[in-house]
């Protein structure tokens, strides 16, 4: 049986970080990102949908999503945004399924779903087993200042926006602490697929 893990956490704990050690090992992931907007390429579905919904105004000319219009629409009006999450979620939750199903037929031990929000949807019907990578709060808002180019305030607002890390790590089958090096959050990730025979 193929094992699916699912990976997720708080923003800028070191979610990508983690996956792209997964994948180095040769694990195949699923990116739930990527395909958020990958079905809101021109001639998706979803797209048709967005179009339907709120109007050429939040495509450019050459039909791509203009993000930004999109969001000024979303964020001021909360029915909006419910409108934006019905067409969007049900899209990359078939995606999703979709591409797991085919890795399944793969002869891989372990396939990664890397979702930023994979708790805050209920995917853990789709999971074997769930990952949460966690960082203290102080590393987290300061590499989330230093990447995103952030204010102390602006970092922090963007965390408090979210779910908690404690909440995460109550939900979570596995922990991984990436608070310190990266060499060291690799040593948890071995000790744990090792634990599981996983490799
Ligand atoms: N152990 C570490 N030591 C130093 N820097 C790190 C470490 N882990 C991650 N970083 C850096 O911290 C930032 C956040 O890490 P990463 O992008 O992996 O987090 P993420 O959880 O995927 O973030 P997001 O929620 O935005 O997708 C990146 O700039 C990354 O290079
Ligand atoms: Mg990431």
């Amino acid at each position: 049986m193929v094992q699916v893990l699912g990976l997720t956490g708080s923003i800028a704990t070191g979610k990508s970080t983690v996956s792209q050690y997964l994948r180095k090992l040769g694990f195949p992931v699923v990116d739930a990102d990527l395909i958020s907007r990958e079905v809101v390429k021109p001639g998706m579905i979803a797209t048709q949908k967005l179009r339907q919904t709120f109007g050429d105004q939040v495509f450019d000319n050459n039909d791509e999503l203009n993000r930004k219009k999109l969001g000024q629409l979303v964020f001021s009006d909360s029915e909006n945004m419910k409108k934006l999450n019905e067409i969007m979620q049900p899209a990359i939750k078939t995606e999703i399924i979709r591409q797991i199903e085919k890795l399944k037929k793969s002869s891989k031990k372990m396939i990664v779903l890397d979702a930023p929000l994979l708790l805050e949807q209920n995917y853990q019907f789709l999971v074997d087993q769930v990952m949460v990578v966690v960082s203290s709060p102080t590393v987290q808002l300061q590499r989330l200042q230093q990447r995103d180019g952030l204010s102390r305030k602006e970092a922090q607002a963007r965390i408090s926006s979210q779910w908690s890390q404690k909440k995460k790590r109550l939900m979570a089958d596995v922990v991984i602490d990436n608070s310190t090096s990266i060499e060291e959050t690799h040593r948890q990730v071995l000790k744990w697929l090792d634990n599981s025979k996983l490799r």
